[in-house]
């Protein structure tokens, strides 16, 4: 980090009021312009976007796919240790699409006499697998002081929901995920649903794997390693599987057992998703790593802990579904600088986070060679966890792919939508948004989770041990909780927070510190006339002092955020707008990234 002011903390910023505009709006001082919306071409022969939604999939291949999440800016320099900020690879995630604007005139297909689709276009179901993933995009800033594309570099890159990439860590090779594509176990097609990311301390891009359940269908029955995650009789998504050339890349998204072909059919294929996938921007014909180490779960981001030579790596993940729980992974191997790099996240240990009622709380490992776990797991079998009659794990491998399960019998606590974590750069401590959860009641409250129909969210922060990231305990508290005017945070029996004009929010999603430690704070919530729509906050972690800082347009979610290293350039996606943003002169909307910077060229948020 080399901002102007380091370690500093304070808003400078005049808060913005909430706001029901179909625009942005940032500060006074503050300029806000759209870069990069969904269809911009990127590869190959540059496409241009057609504002009809007439692009073919093989189009939407070479162009940045839709809606916009978790991004990270890489110095293009940052291999030769350098920091950059002018010239850069904005990489980012493609959570998922919207299929009445992504074709000209919506999802077509044919339908049965009861309304249920049986068949779908190939070419619409090969434009909306290309429309998810990650761009890597190779950006520069001009001498007018703004950024364009570099068009033609190396770098620029799609991964899509049909890329081919590799499985590795203790899952890879492992049986329940054997498919016709990869009898080995060891490869599969795509990432799916991502939404936010992490970068890794070599220099790396995790993508998460979020909401990947609700694409596949099974007409058979349901297995265990789909039942805890949501995977039903139908996909709820998109019908990819129904695409009328039966190809083999699209069939797959039928898991249904096909007893003629034994192993050979695509059983398995839900069980190649639900991980932490490692891109290397820097690298672009290296193939994607799903990380199972790191468990399979709706992974929402990952957070890296600051490193320490000859220390593990530690990293953070939430499951961001009700009552789903935080993991901790603490690497087997040390990190030394020189050597770093994915293989480091192939082996280690599993934690989940219980929080007591006394403000400690644990890391419960998942791990069958710890005692501890064991024991749980034996005592579980023969009884029902959740819905699920627990017939035991066959290995660890069966242990991650069964993550939320193992996570169940070793007593974690399930939170209210564990979403983004960020870890304070100057007091080292861990926070995690809890977006919210409707159907928290009397009866499941707990200190963590202590609101009765949370439709508001919190934030939870916690400061491990010893200040060592490899602890198995912690002390948490919490650090905000969100919701109307007049919303308290209570700290012995003081008011630390009283939410007022300039800062109520509700559902906080997206979360971020910046390079100096101020807190940015996204939502992806409810709109109305109080809180008009999404927006972005900076809190002063010390002081709890927070202030509206951004309002996006009509419709969206405010998700993903992050700076140049000198604290001057924003980088902020705006998801799922309505009509009309950000060309009005356009009917269709596109996701895109926005682009903040203060007049004065001064430090954001400062
Ligand atoms: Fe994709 Fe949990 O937000
Ligand atoms: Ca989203
Ligand atoms: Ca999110
Ligand atoms: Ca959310």
């Amino acid at each position: 980090p080399d901002g102007d002011t380091p370690s500093a903390t304070e808003l400078g910023f005049k808060p913005v009021a909430v706001s029901t505009a179909n625009s942005v709006v940032v500060p006074e001082g503050y300029t806000a312009k759209a870069f990069v919306p969904w269809g911009t071409p990127l590869t190959g022969s540059l496409p241009e976007y057609r504002a009809d939604g007439s692009n073919t999939g093989e189009e939407q291949e070479q162009q940045v796919g839709m809606h916009h999440d978790g991004m990270h800016f890489f110095p293009i320099d940052l291999k030769a240790g350098g920091n950059s900020s002018t010239e850069g690879l904005l990489v980012m995630n493609h959570e998922y699409i919207n299929q009445t604007h992504i074709h000209p005139a919506g999802a077509t297909g044919e339908s049965n006499l009861d309304g249920v689709i049986i068949s779908r276009p190939a070419d619409e179901v090969r434009k909306e697998i290309a429309a998810h993933g990650v761009s890597v995009i190779h950006i520069k800033q001009g001498a007018d002081g703004e950024w364009a594309v570099v068009h033609g570099s190396p770098y620029n890159r799609r991964v899509t929901g049909g890329t081919e990439m590799d499985i590795r860590g203790p899952v890879s090779g492992y049986s329940k995920l054997v498919t016709r594509f990869s009898p080995l176990a060891n490869q599969t097609r795509g990432t799916l649903n991502n939404c936010a990311m992490g970068p890794t301390p070599w220099g790396t891009y995790l993508t998460a794997e979020e909401n990947w359940a609700g694409y596949f269908a099974n007409k058979g029955a349901i297995t265990r390693e789909q039942a805890r995650y949501g995977t039903g009789s139908a996909s709820r998504r998109y019908d990819w599987e129904l695409a009328d050339n039966a190809a083999d890349e699209y069939v797959r998204f039928n898991v249904t057992a096909i007893a003629a072909t034994a192993d050979l059919d695509y059983r398995n294929e839900a069980n190649t998703y639900g991980y932490m996938v490692e891109i290397d921007p820097f690298a672009p014909e290296s193939r994607p790593q799903k990380r199972t180490a790191l468990g399979r779960f709706a992974h929402e981001g990952v957070i890296f802990a600051p490193v320490t030579e000859g220390e593990p790596v530690v990293c953070y993940s939430g499951d961001d579904s009700r009552y789903e729980y935080i993991y901790k992974f603490v690497s087997a191997q040390p990190y030394y600088a020189a050597t770093a790099g994915g293989h480091l996240l192939n082996q280690g240990t599993l934690y989940v986070a219980r929080f007591n009622e006394d403000g400690t709380g644990e890391w419960l490992p998942l791990d069958l060679s710890d005692a501890g776990f064991k024991a749980k797991v034996d005592a579980a079998v023969g009884t029902t966890v959740g819905a699920i009659a627990f017939d035991g794990f066959e290995n660890q491998a069966d242990v991650l792919v069964n993550t939320r399960l193992a996570a169940d019998i070793a007593g974690a606590t399930p939170m209210d939508r564990p979403e983004w974590g960020a870890i304070d750069p100057n007091s080292g401590e861990v926070y995690f948004t809890l977006t919210n959860n409707s159907k928290r009641t009397a009866d499941d409250i707990d200190a963590a989770n202590p609101v009765i129909n949370n439709i508001n969210g919190h934030i939870i922060r916690w400061a491990e041990a010893g200040s060592d990231y490899t602890a198995t305990s912690f002390e948490w508290d919490i650090f905000v909780f969100a919701g109307e005017q007049g919303t308290e945070t209570v700290v012995d029996g003081e008011a630390v927070v009283t939410l007022d004009d300039s800062n109520i929010f509700n559902s906080p999603d997206g979360l971020w510190f910046d390079y100096n430690g101020r807190l940015w704070i996204q939502t992806d919530g409810y709109s109305n006339e109080v809180f008009g729509n999404q927006m972005m906050l900076a809190a002063n972690p010390v002081t709890r002092e927070i202030k509206r800082f951004f309002v996006g347009p009509q419709g969206c979610e405010v998700t993903g955020v992050v700076t140049t290293p000198d604290s001057k350039t924003m980088f902020v996606n705006i998801q799922h707008p309505k009509a009309n943003w950000p060309n009005a002169a356009e009917a269709r909307p596109r996701d895109a990234t926005v682009i903040v910077t203060r007049d004065d060229g001064g430090v954001i948020g400062a």
